[in-house]
Formats: C-alpha cells, sequence, structure tokens
C-alpha cells in the first residue's frame, strides 16, 4: 500500500551556497527499516522534506542516498518550509518522504554527446546527472553550461571546480563584478549557446535543462531550430505539490501531473501538453 508517512532524517551538516541558499546533507535515520526504497533513488527524482507543524515542499538530490542514507540537497530560502529548515540546527530530526517521479533518462546518456544547461538553482538536479556521468565516463562528450545572476548567487562552486577539471564548463554570469574573466563569462544561458554550440563540433545527442522555466523553453525553441530533435531535449518542471504522489491534482500540467509524469519531460511531450510559456 502507498505510504505518505515520512521517514525520520536528521540534518548532518550544511553549508551556505549562494544567495538564501544552503548546501544540506541529510542522514536517513533508522536505515534497516527505511533505506530500501532511497536506495533506488534516480537523478532527476525529487522527495518531500516534512518540517512537524509547518509543512512540506519537494527538492531534488544534490546527491543521491548511499547505503549509510547519506544524501544531499541544495535550499534556497523561498517561504515556510525552508525557513523552518533554515531554523533546525545539525543534529535536528526532522522528515522526508520519497524518492517520487520520473528522473532524467540516463539510460539513453551512454555513448552520446550531452549538452547540460542550468540556471540558478536548476542546477541542483543537475548535479547528480552530472557526478554520474563522471564517475562512469560512459560518454562521448559533455559540456555544462551554468548561469547566474551575479558573483554572491554562483552556487556549488566546489562542485562547479571539480567538473571543470574533467569536462568543458561555461560559467555564465549577467553582473561579473569581482568574478575572474578567465573563469566568467557575461551573459545568458541563452547567450552562449551559440557559442557552446559551435564548440561541440557535432550537434549534442542529448540536451538536459533545468532552471527558471521560460529560460528552458526559450532554450528549447533555440535548440529546436537549430536541427536537435524534441525528443532528446530534456526539461525539469517545477509546480507547487501536496500528496507527490499522483492524488491530490495540485501539480496539475494539462492532462499529467508533474509529480508522477515528471519533473522530468522531454520537449516532446510538453509541447504535446502545450506548457509553451
Ligand atoms: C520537483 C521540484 C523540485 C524542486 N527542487 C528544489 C531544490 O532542489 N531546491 C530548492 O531550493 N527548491 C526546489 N524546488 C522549489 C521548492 O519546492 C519551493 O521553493 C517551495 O515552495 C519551498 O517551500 P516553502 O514552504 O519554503 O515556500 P512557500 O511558502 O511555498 O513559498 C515559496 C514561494 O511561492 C509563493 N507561493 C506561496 N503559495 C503559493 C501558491 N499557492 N501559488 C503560487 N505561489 C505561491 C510564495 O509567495 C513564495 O514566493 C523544487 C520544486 C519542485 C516542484
Ligand atoms: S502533487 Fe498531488 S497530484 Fe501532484
Amino acid at each position: 500500500m502507498l505510504s505518505l508517512t515520512p521517514n525520520p532524517i536528521k540534518v548532518l551538516d550544511f553549508y551556505d551556497d549562494g544567495e538564501n541558499t544552503r548546501h544540506y546533507q541529510f542522514c536517513i535515520q533508522n536505515p534497516e527499516q527505511h533505506l530500501a526504497p532511497w536506495l533506488k533513488a534516480e537523478s532527476g527524482q525529487f522527495f518531500m522534506l516534512c518540517l512537524p507543524g509547518v509543512g512540506e515542499a519537494p527538492f531534488t538530490f544534490t546527491a543521491l542516498p548511499d547505503e549509510r542514507g547519506l544524501f544531499k540537497a541544495l535550499v534556497r530560502k523561498t517561504g515556510s518550509v525552508t525557513e523552518a529548515l533554515f531554523r533546525c540546527g545539525v543534529g535536528d530530526v526532522i522528515g522526508a518522504r520519497g524518492p517520487f517521479g520520473r528522473g532524467w533518462p540516463m539510460d539513453s546518456l551512454t555513448q552520446k554527446r550531452i549538452l547540460v544547461v542550468g540556471g540558478g538553482c536548476g542546477i541542483a538536479p543537475l548535479a547528480s546527472v552530472i557526478e554520474q556521468m563522471l564517475d562512469s565516463q560512459d560518454f562521448i562528450q559533455m559540456e555544462v553550461v551554468y548561469a547566474a545572476r551575479n558573483r554572491a548567487s554562483l552556487m556549488l562552486n566546489p562542485e562547479r571546480e571539480r567538473w571543470q577539471h574533467s569536462v568543458p564548463m561555461f560559467n555564465v554570469v549577467e553582473d561579473v563584478t569581482g568574478l575572474s574573466e578567465s573563469e566568467y563569462y557575461q551573459g545568458t544561458a541563452l547567450g552562449i549557446l551559440p557559442k557552446v554550440l559551435h564548440t561541440f563540433g557535432e550537434q549534442p545527442d542529448r540536451v538536459l535543462l533545468a532552471g527558471p522555466e521560460t529560460m528552458q523553453t526559450v532554450a528549447a525553441e533555440y535548440l529546436v531550430a537549430y536541427g536537435i530533435d524534441p525528443k532528446s531535449i530534456f526539461l525539469s518542471i517545477e509546480r507547487r505539490m501536496h500528496c507527490a504522489v499522483g492524488l491530490c491534482g495540485h501539480c496539475y500540467l494539462n492532462e499529467k501531473y508533474v509529480c508522477s509524469h515528471g519533473p522530468t519531460f522531454s520537449w516532446a511531450e510538453l509541447l504535446r501538453y502545450d506548457i509553451a510559456c
């Protein structure tokens, strides 16, 4: 039977990572009882973070749960649940349920040319897929675009620093004040796309997009005009969620629910569901 009861998780560690954003490490408690479903989590899936007496909100994994029950998430403070989390200290026990939804199409990425584009907090659902691909090295080519507003809003600095030793990274910032010109381009994710596609040589076989929805949809339209198949472009879509399991209808996207049919969708699917905004 479907259980909506949260499992206890401990706040193990966190550090500030961008404006009003923290990178958290959690640990699933009583692993012998609760760990099994979490070990099946896939990159791009999400979980509901439950703050007793406050509420729940969905977050993606930046690092998937391991055998010790450890996992990570990047959390931006926006409202009641995230404010309550930011008030928690190391050692506090809160709740989580999941994993939920459909992750990135990992099987279809092997031996492919992959372009990854993350804007702002949208780098969160892409972090574990980048790590997984770098661990396996089972790709022909991978290039990563990360876009932010300014120096203060940059996220996942240690991770991006590590990635750029293995794959070309295009860090793009609208206001480059205080940043090294050798590491950061001035501009936006959309503005840098022609340059990135030029360096690819051959067209990318798969594109993964995450971030502000308008950025994703405009990028998808540009990539289709460039000749990439809408079925090969994948987006991560956010909607307000309550149940997270396809029961309440809050995350309705035309005839689909983002929580159970997504949050990752191909651009071909989204065109059918008339999401283009
Ligand atoms: C699949 C998925 C994955 C996500 N992953 C991440 C992640 O990895 N990291 C991250 O930081 N965030 C992520 N989010 C976003 C996160 O879930 C939201 O920011 C969430 O609302 C935070 O909860 P809160 O209670 O702190 O804020 P809320 O109280 O929900 O408020 C957040 C914002 O929404 C507005 N709002 C409140 N109620 C409504 C309403 N009924 N309709 C419309 N707007 C409203 C508020 O004014 C505020 O600006 C994800 C969302 C989804 C759907
Ligand atoms: S959140 Fe309830 S149906 Fe998606």
